[in-house]
């Protein structure tokens, strides 16, 4: 099916998964912008290794889409409404894993498989996203895409700005409302602060100033 007609669909009739998360009413759930949906569509190949921290519109839309999907949520509840949603709609969820519980705690002992889109949307209170870029994004192949939403809130700005200045991640598309990022290498993430000669610290003019008395004092 071509991937436009996929989220044509499914925003015409999304998926009512976030009523016990007072999702605005008359949508029953918590939704990105299309443009979001429209570019994980079309980064999202048949068969590709998928992997999304919350669920939502954006699980129904991996799964038309062919991907081999794994969904990181803690509701149990969400979960089987996405699955009647699916089978209602003649969704196939064989492609379809489940973690239920918090990504933060589920992430770190996931293992280590290579995964092709990350789409980072659960919990966006400190530092969880971060850790899922942490955990899920030493996952992603070289090549791979990793799309965070919510990037107005802090917690996902954070990563957001940091991948902006780290030459291994490329922008490939944003929003004020997400971004997307593909990575230039692959394997973990874990290294120390001399590895990150690019991220450097802004010095706000007050601690210019309070730096050079110091050293003028001395
Ligand atoms: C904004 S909604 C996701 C919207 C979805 N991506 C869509 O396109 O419709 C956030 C989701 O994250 C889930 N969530 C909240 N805290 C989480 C956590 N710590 N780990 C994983 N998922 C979490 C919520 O239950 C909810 O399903």
């Amino acid at each position: 099916m071509d991937r436009r007609a996929i989220v044509d669909g499914l925003l015409a009739d999304p998926p009512r998964v976030h009523e016990e998360l007072y999702a605005p009413p008359e949508l029953g759930v918590w939704l990105t912008e299309r443009e979001c949906y429209d570019f994980l569509a079309d980064r999202t190949a048949p068969g590709a290794s998928t992997l999304e921290t919350g669920l939502g519109v954006s699980t129904a839309l991996f799964l038309a889409a062919g991907a081999a999907h794994t969904c990181i949520v803690p509701s149990r509840t969400q979960v089987e409404a996405l699955r009647r949603y699916c089978d209602e709609r003649g969704i196939s969820t064989t492609g379809l894993h489940v973690e239920l519980g918090r990504s933060e705690d589920v992430l770190p002992g996931l293992g280590t498989d290579p995964v092709d889109v990350l789409f980072v949307d659960g919990s966006h209170g400190f530092p969880t996203p971060m850790i899922d870029w942490f955990y899920g994004g030493r996952r992603l192949r070289a090549g791979g895409i990793a799309v965070f939403d919510d990037r107005q809130l802090p917690a996902v700005a954070a990563v957001v700005d940091y991948l902006d200045v780290d030459p291994r991640w490329k922008p490939l598309a944003r929003t004020q409302k997400w971004a997307a990022f593909e990575r230039l290498a692959d394997g973990n993430l874990a290294e120390d602060w001399y590895d990150q000669p690019f991220f450097t610290r802004r010095w706000t003019f007050r601690e210019r100033v309070r730096g050079r008395v110091r050293r003028f004092l001395r």
